[in-house]
């Protein structure tokens, strides 16, 4: 692993040539976000706008400012309502509204200060202003892991998740891991479903070291979160180093996500989280495997993983088989009359199908339904 002395912090790059950006994790680097911006050589001349949520905002919001301020930065701040909802082109209008308010102009930098869904909106918002400015991300959620790194970016539109979106790579990526200390024990349960997706797509031995840790992952404990987002991301920029538009490889992120995305819609966005939604996806996947003869004795070690970590296991009985599959009907993966599946073949190795019948997914789906949930 790379540390960057400038920064005082593990490096990772997602190698994209001359758009190769750096991603920075450390305990307390919000502090040193105006050498970051520095060294990314972001100009001082234009204004920087802040977007974050009402949750975040309060917690580290004065922090980022009083930072940028200090090397030189003219910042302004928008904060939305914290939560999925906030992914909507309402909210995302009034983001552009404040854009505009604030002064920014083509050489503005949009800095996404929270989780997965601040950095969606901020991310499509710097996609869309001016037909693109700089972004910057600052994640604090053990999901955004995931979510700040690889350039894709959207809000919702109420029958499809994510279906109004761009592909738009931040300068950097500077992950404060200090500030996860206040993630409430839900987020940190959602979040840690996606790092499990990394190990389950890409490295078996990562699935197992996040098995034997899972006590202090679930306690936050900063030592193995540190060590769990590092391989994460890892796995993350490598795929999307290889892929980025996703043409083929990139796919395989989407283990679990054909059923969660359709989940959260049906749901109600913001009902289950997109982890919760996910670790439900990937158990189907599992057993859509082992029904088509792809894999043995996945879904069982799947179902106990997801677990032990306190996830859900199954669908709420009240979801309506018929919606959720409409809803996989409206997902970008779905083309030609098929839905795309990452189904595992082994742990830590997956397969990207496009010949699962809709009836053995109608089947699975309801074989999901009426077992336990745990929230
Ligand atoms: N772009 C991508 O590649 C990608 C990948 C994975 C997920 N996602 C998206 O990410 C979103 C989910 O992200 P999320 O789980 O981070 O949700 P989130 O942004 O809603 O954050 C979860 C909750 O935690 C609060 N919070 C955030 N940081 C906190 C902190 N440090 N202390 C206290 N509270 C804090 C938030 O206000 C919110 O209530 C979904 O919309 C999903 O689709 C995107
Ligand atoms: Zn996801």
């Amino acid at each position: 692993m790379k540390i960057n002395d400038q920064i005082g912090a593990a490096q990772l790059t997602v190698e994209l040539g001359d758009r190769s950006y750096p991603i920075w994790i450390g305990s307390g680097l919000i502090a040193r976000i105006g050498r970051a911006f520095q060294l990314q050589n972001i100009p001082t001349g234009s204004p920087i706008l802040v977007i974050t949520d009402d949750k975040v905002g309060p917690k580290y919001l004065h922090h980022v400012v009083a930072a940028l301020s200090d090397a030189g930065y003219q910042v302004s701040t928008h904060q939305v309502p914290s939560g999925e909802k906030s992914k909507s082109l309402r909210v995302f209008e009034d983001c552009i509204t404040a854009a505009l308010e604030a002064g920014c102009d083509r050489k503005s930098t949009v800095v996404a200060l929270g989780g997965g869904v601040v950095g969606d909106l901020a991310g499509f918002v710097a996609a869309a202003y001016m037909r693109g400015v700089r972004f910057v991300q600052v994640p604090t959620t053990i999901l955004a892991h995931d979510s700040s790194v690889g350039g894709k970016v959207a809000v919702n539109h109420p029958l499809a998740k994510n279906i109004i979106g761009a592909f738009h790579q931040p300068e950097m990526v500077l992950y404060d891991t200090s500030t996860l200390q206040s993630l409430p024990d839900r987020d940190v349960r959602s979040g840690l479903a996606e790092m499990i997706k990394h190990g389950l797509i890409w490295d078996q031995a990562f699935v197992a070291w996040c098995e034997e840790h899972a006590e202090q992952l679930l306690d936050k404990d900063e030592e193995a979160l540190t060590y769990g987002l590092l391989q994460g991301c890892a796995i993350k920029a490598a795929v999307v180093s290889q892929d980025e538009r996703e043409n083929d490889l990139r796919a395989i992120l989407n283990l679990g996500h054909t059923i969660g995305h359709a989940l959260e819609a049906v749901a109600g966005y913001g009902e289950l989280l997109h982890g919760e939604a996910i670790a439900i996806g990937m158990i189907g996947s599992a057993r859509l495997a082992e029904q088509m003869g792809i894999a043995a004795e996945v879904a069982g070690y799947t179902e106990r993983l997801m677990s032990s970590f306190g996830l859900p296991t199954a669908i709420p009985a009240q979801y309506d088989t018929e919606q959720i599959i409409a809803a996989m009907m409206h997902d970008k993966k779905f083309k030609e009359g098929r839905t795309l599946f990452v189904l595992p073949t082994a742990i830590g190795r997956v397969e990207i199908r496009r010949d699962v019948p809709i009836d053995r997914v109608r089947d699975i789906i309801e074989q999901l339904k009426g077992a336990r949930t745990c929230q």
